[in-house]
């Protein structure tokens, strides 16, 4: 069905590879069109709790956007392979089903947006992130320059972004660019575990909490969006089913 990415449903996860492992894993057009047809289909499917986004093979999650497919581009066409992307990569932070980015390797220039458009980043002992484009003579064209800046801060963003270098798995822990460092064997299980536990969550009640903590980068009043989101939460069966098994002492089975 897709030319570039693998999806499996495993339960409640489903699990996007992205197949390009010989060229590790490098962003062409057609695979992130191909993730974003994915994302939006499996927003439609109640079964699954959640994504994770991960590279094939031990060496790459993606090192960046394909250059032998844009070295020749004009600026029309680079509008529209920046804007087309980044509408795919927009379309993974609103999803209402958490995508989890399993970072095995180099997440570089695009690479590293991708993981950046996911709403958890947990890495392998061997990921290297990094915006190294201005090597190439451009910008970071996916989100880069406002992600990395939104999630390890200003200062520690343009430090990478203009002298392109990459930083490994124990310092992007400590910048908070992923929440959770293991080896290499144990980073598909526990991507797996940790989407298995939001199972146990209301999955309208995360939908929603996406949406507001979102809102925070958006040109919106964040706490206005929270105070009708927790009101308009009151109205679900997940608020009556999630109060009523507290009150019962016994777990809630959301639906
Ligand atoms: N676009 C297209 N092809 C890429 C690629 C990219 N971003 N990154 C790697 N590849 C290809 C290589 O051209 C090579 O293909 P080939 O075997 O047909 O020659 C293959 O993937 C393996 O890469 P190679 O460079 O041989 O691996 P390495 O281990 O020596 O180096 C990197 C790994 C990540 C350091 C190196 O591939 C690299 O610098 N890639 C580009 C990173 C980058 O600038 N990304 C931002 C793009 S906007």
């Amino acid at each position: 069905m897709y030319n570039n990415i693998i999806s499996e449903k495993q339960g409640v996860v489903q699990i996007i590879t992205l197949n390009r492992e010989d060229k590790l894993n490098a962003l062409n057009i057609e695979l992130i069109q191909e993730i974003g047809q994915e994302v939006a289909r499996l927003n439609k499917e109640k079964s699954v709790r959640g994504i994770i986004l991960t590279g094939k093979g031990t060496k790459a999650f993606a090192a960046g956007a394909d250059i032998s497919e844009f070295a020749n581009f004009n600026s029309s066409q680079a509008k529209e392979m920046s804007a087309s992307g980044g509408k795919v990569f927009d379309s993974i932070e609103a999803s209402a089903i958490p995508v989890i980015a399993a970072v095995n390797g180099f997440a570089l220039g695009g690479g590293c947006e991708l993981t950046m458009s996911c709403h958890v980043r947990i890495a392998s002992e061997n990921a290297k992130f990094g915006q190294p484009e201005v090597n190439l003579g451009v910008p970071p064209g996916y989100g880069g320059t406002q992600r990395l800046a939104q999630i390890i801060g200003k200062g520690r963003a343009l430090d990478m972004l203009i002298t392109a270098k990459s930083i490994d798995a124990q310092t992007a822990l400590d910048f908070g660019l992923v929440t959770k460092v293991v080896s290499l064997e144990d980073l598909l299980p526990t991507c797996i575990t940790y989407v298995e536990k939001l199972a146990g969550k209301s999955p309208l009640a995360i939908a929603e909490v996406i949406k507001c903590t979102n809102a925070l980068y958006e040109n919106t009043d964040g706490f206005i969006y929270e105070i009708d989101s927790f009101a308009t939460s009151f109205e679900t069966s997940d608020f009556k089913e999630g109060t009523t098994a507290f009150l019962e002492k016994r777990k809630p089975n959301y639906s």
